[in-house]
Order: structure tokens, then sequence, then C-alpha cells
């Protein structure tokens, strides 16, 4: 009879991770690239003492209600909001996710967005290729200065502090709003704390980090997007629902702040009409973490998390960390 503990991998992830969760554990790999549909992860999360999940699949009640075994959650993210935590917490059941890793493969992308939105890169590329090129202007797809700019950092997290020291190569001046003020970043990099408002009136882009929650839920609606000047530029690469992705639309479309950059969408992967039409915004499809070398540290790392808890080791990656008085 086979003893082995059992996973449930509900995509697939980069080898290095599946190898060593093989290497312990009886697992099933379901090899589709965004997850698993909700029934089949009812179904197979049954029988399963872990489970290795994506930010897409919603592990809410009815999925914990279909999983009698379950010890741990591993989820393959940072930010863990697909995940009822108090629910997991009540049953016992360990929520562990990928912090660190993937800090500056996040951070670095913000800055691809916020440069690609001031530069106007992807307008630049679409005109380029549709043989518009004929001479040099002096007028032509006119961008925004970077260098020298001022800064303004929503969450001062670990991907918000990173996003903030590769501010100082361009000798900007870097505003920062956080729920605690953060004296190691003030120090290293210049930072000064501000109220959200302030901080929104004076910054030339603004660049969110910070995670969903119910206090984060529209922190940027209509009021924000009205106190921003005409030339700012919104970067959003934490979560969709913290910013009022109609009332950005209408900002955007009126021209009441320049641009925008987005990785992330309220009701991913499904992205709001109105922005698709837009020139001044830039939509990626959420790949915030997605280099070669990140996403395979994730893989170990969420691999890692489930190995420390089935074999009753105090784990590292624990969200839910009063489970370990
Ligand atoms: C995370 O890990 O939460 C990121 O959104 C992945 O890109």
């Amino acid at each position: 009879m086979d003893t082995r503990q059992k996973v449930l991998v509900t995509s697939d992830i980069p080898i290095e991770g599946i190898e060593l969760l093989q290497s312990h554990f009886d697992v099933q790999v379901f090899n589709s690239n965004c997850g698993i549909k909700r029934e089949e992860l009812i179904k197979n999360i049954r029988d399963k003492q872990a489970v290795l999940c994506l930010l897409s699949d919603i592990i809410d009640k009815e999925v914990m209600d279909s999983a009698n075994e379950l010890k741990v959650i591993s989820n393959y993210a940072v930010g863990y909001n697909n995940i009822d935590m108090a629910e997991a917490t009540r049953r016992g059941i360990a929520i562990t996710n990928t912090p660190d890793v993937l800090t500056n493969a996040t951070a670095d992308l913000a800055w691809t967005l916020l440069f690609s939105a001031a530069r106007r890169v992807v307008e630049a590329d679409i005109y380029t290729r549709h043989g518009n090129f004929k001479a040099w202007a002096p007028k032509l797809l006119l961008g925004q200065d970077i260098t020298g700019r001022t800064i303004g950092i929503i969450g001062a997290g670990r991907i918000g502090r990173a996003f903030g020291k590769k501010a100082m190569a361009f000798d900007m001046e870097i505003l920062y709003h956080n729920r605690t003020r953060e004296e190691s970043f003030e120090k290293e990099c210049g930072a000064t704390w501000v109220e959200k408002e302030e901080l929104l009136r004076r910054s030339d882009f603004v660049s969110l980090h910070c995670p969903l929650t119910p206090e984060t839920k529209h922190l940027i609606g209509e009021k924000e997007l009205s106190l921003m000047k005409s030339t700012s530029i919104l970067i959003n690469t934490s979560r969709g629902p913290v910013v009022d992705e109609i009332a950005l639309a209408k900002a955007l479309e009126e021209k009441r702040i320049w641009s925008a950059g987005l990785d992330v969408y309220e009701n991913e992967p499904y992205i709001e009409e109105k922005l698709l039409k837009l020139s001044n915004v830039v939509l990626l499809p959420h790949i915030g973490s997605a280099t070669i070398e990140t996403r395979k540290k994730m893989s170990i790392m969420a691999a890692e998390n489930i190995i420390a808890i089935l074999n009753g080791d105090i784990p590292k990656n624990v969200v839910n960390i009063e489970l370990y008085p």
C-alpha cells in the first residue's frame, strides 16, 4: 500500500518544483498553462494533503469543504487574496506564498511599464511596424522625461522598496505612502513618507505596490485620479481591484491623466473594453514575475513550502503564522 502523502499541482509550473515534490510525495499535475477548472479542483483536491495553486485558483470554503485531508495551500505567487485566509486558518490549514524571489522581477516590470508609458514605446512600435516612419520629425511621439522627476510609491513592502531603490539611478525625488513608516527605506533611498493625497498631487509617476485587502480595494478611484496632474502616469503591478478600472478609463479618455501602465485588472482575465480602445495605456497580461529565473525559483520555493509543512518542519513562508505559535 502506498502511504506517501498526496499533492495536487493545479498547473504546469517549471519542472524543478515538480521534481522536488515527486521525490517526497505522490504528485498529480494538471498540465494546463493557466490553472485548473473549478469542478476539477473540487474533485481532485479530495484526497490531497497539499495543493500547489495559482493566483487565479480561488480557494474558498467550498473548495476546502471538499478537501478533508488538506494541510497546506502553497500559492505560486506572493499575493494570496485568492485564498480565504480566515477559513483556512479556522481549519488549521497553512497558507504559504513565494516572497523575495519575485521582488526584483516585479519591480523591474513596473519600471518597464513606466518607461513604456512615459516614452510611448508601444505606440511607437506600432507606428514603425505599420510603415509610418518616413522621416525624423521634431514633434513625433513626444513623451515625458523620467530622470529628475518625482515618483510616488504606494505600498512600501518588498516590491515597492525595490522599485524605489531603482529610482535612485534616475535622480528622482521619491515619495511614498504606506500604513507604517519604513525608516530603512527612507535612509537608504532618501524616500519621504507623505499622505496619499499629497503623493497623488506631487508625483509625476505613481506606482502601486500594496496587497489587495478590503482596505485597498479601489484605493485609486475617481477622487484620487482627480488629484493627479494631467501629465501624471499611473502604474499598477499589484492587484487589479486596487484601481477602479472604469474611473481610470474615463480619466485616460478625458486626458485628465497622461497615461497608465497596467499588468493587473479588476476581473482578470477580462479587461475593461474602454481600456482596450485607448492608446494612452500600456496593457500587459499579469507577467510581473514572468522571467525564466524567477518562475523557476518560485516553483522550487512553492515545493519547499509543501515539503516543510508535510514533514512537520517549521516552514519559512507561512502567511497565517498564527498556526505556528
Ligand atoms: C504575485 O506573485 O502575486 C504576482 O502577482 C505574480 O506575478
